[in-house]
């Protein structure tokens, strides 16, 4: 057998967009083959939270590579994985107390649902199964994570796969529906929470998910301060299972170590972190979860989920390296100093130009919404590509930003802004000014259209 083969060959994950080959990355930097250098203005999907290559990072790879890279939980415990599990659970304030690790986002979304529905049924409530989720929102690609998110596209296209979760209104802080404000949006959107519950019944709804800053499909948004209290009161009121999706926002990004940390009294009952967790090096997803709710189902038999590379000794070890940093160079504190500094940044931007509608977001997890008029906050044309054609300006002026247009624009497109959390404010000043050559430059360009 030979590793050889004529012709052009391609992975189609990508399809045919024409993209830079990365040749290495270095803190908050990525260098192509050609030697270009680019600002990582958005850690790639929201990930590289502490950067490229950092060498003690790279020292836990290689340490533990040489000990063990993958032996099976069906045969072994390991010792990187308790340790993750110990320093999780620390960290987030004692409020859980177990952890269960996978291979990312998606998966651990799945885990929690399944986690959900097997306490219900040990504790006699079995009619339990249905999930509430928001629109808009995403929570995965695998088809339980899928089915609790909400867009027009991957509904048309996969909807007849799955059965889709029950969906109630986000509380958008920008397109707020006429006769409403963002407060008076959030109220309703918690009244439709309450009514949709009892509609469906409350012996039947097993858990409410939602992203707490939210991530891609809205554009970290952000709700008032009353709406994480009062969600949390309308779960405990019909015993449904309050489940944060911390994917994006999770481990240190919004400047808390849990997203939900910023609003006292709301804390979930589940929490799923990925991303930012293993910041890159590696994949790993985990499901955060109480004593009360795991110890009932692992008595009874254990927890019916489970995935070859759960609880990967080597993706564990790298992620409490990745932990070790975030903490020894208290880049929590940074994310939300720095993101102050940033947002302040991009605000003034937004004044000076006329296609920033929205900024939004907390510490490190910002979003900026482009329209076409701050007014009617029309978004462009399909053919004017806008932030597609934002982003590759940006990738000739040397900066990678990560964009979206959620259902085909119905709920506008934006850019979003979250640099690695060791950015420093001449990374972000250097970005900034790079920022607003990238939009003058397309300003320009619709100028001459
Ligand atoms: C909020 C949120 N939840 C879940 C996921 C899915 O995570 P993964 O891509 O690791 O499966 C993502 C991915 O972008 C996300 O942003």
């Amino acid at each position: 057998m030979k590793l050889e083969r004529g012709g052009p060959i391609q992975t189609f994950y990508i399809g045919n967009k024409k993209m830079p080959v990365v040749e290495r990355g270095e803190g908050v930097y990525l260098y192509d083959e050609e030697g270009n250098k680019y600002f990582d203005a958005s850690s790639g999907p929201i990930t590289c939270n502490i950067g490229h290559a950092n060498p003690k990072v790279l020292e836990a790879i290689k340490n533990q590579s040489e000990k063990v890279c993958f032996a099976s939980h069906a045969f072994f415990e390991n010792k990187p994985n308790r340790d993750l599990a110990k320093n999780l659970v620390t960290l987030t304030g004692e409020k859980y107390d177990q952890a269960f690790f996978v291979s990312g986002g998606s998966e651990a979304i799945e885990a929690s649902f399944k986690l959900a529905r097997q306490y219900a049924i040990v504790c006699g409530q079995t009619k339990k199964h249905k999930i509430i989720a928001r629109a808009p929102s995403y929570h995965g690609s695998t088809m339980g994570a899928f089915s609790a998110s909400d867009d027009i596209e991957m509904k048309e296209n996969f909807q007849s796969l799955t059965k889709i979760a029950i969906k109630v209104p986000a509380p958008l802080s920008y397109r707020v529906p006429d006769n409403f404000d963002v407060l008076s949006y959030a109220r309703f959107c918690l009244d439709e929470l309450e009514r949709t519950i009892m509609e469906e019944d409350p012996e039947e709804v097993l858990a409410f998910i939602l992203e707490p800053v939210g991530g891609l499909s809205t554009g970290a948004l952000v709700a008032p301060d009353f709406y994480y209290k009062n969600v949390r009161e309308i779960c405990d009121k019909y015993g449904v299972l309050l489940i944060y999706d911390e994917v994006m926002s999770g481990a240190g990004r919004t400047g808390t170590f849990l997203a939900a940390d910023h609003w006292e009294g709301s804390d979930p009952d589940l929490v799923i972190l990925a991303k930012g967790l293993c910041a890159g090096y590696s994949p790993l997803g985990a499901l955060l979860a109480p004593n009360r709710i795991v110890e009932p189902v692992v008595s009874s038999g254990g927890f019916l989920h489970g995935h070859t590379y759960a609880s990967n000794p080597l993706s564990c070890a790298i992620a409490n390296a990745v932990l070790n940093e975030v903490i020894e160079n208290n880049l929590v504190e940074n994310a939300r100093v720095v993101g102050d500094y940033l947002k302040e940044g991009l605000e003034n931007l937004a004044s000076q130009l006329s296609i920033i509608g929205d900024v939004r977001g907390r510490g490190l997890l910002l979003a900026v919404e482009v329209v076409q008029d701050k007014t009617t906050k029309a978004i462009f044309n399909t053919d004017q590509r806008a932030i597609y054609r934002i982003s590759e300006i940006g990738i000739k002026n040397g900066i990678l930003l990560y964009t979206r247009k959620t259902s085909r624009g119905e709920n506008g497109e934006w850019l979003m802004i979250a640099p690695p959390l060791i950015s420093t404010t001449d990374h972000l000043d250097e970005f900034l000014s790079k920022l607003y050559e990238t939009l003058k430059d397309f300003e320009k360009e619709q100028e001459k259209r």
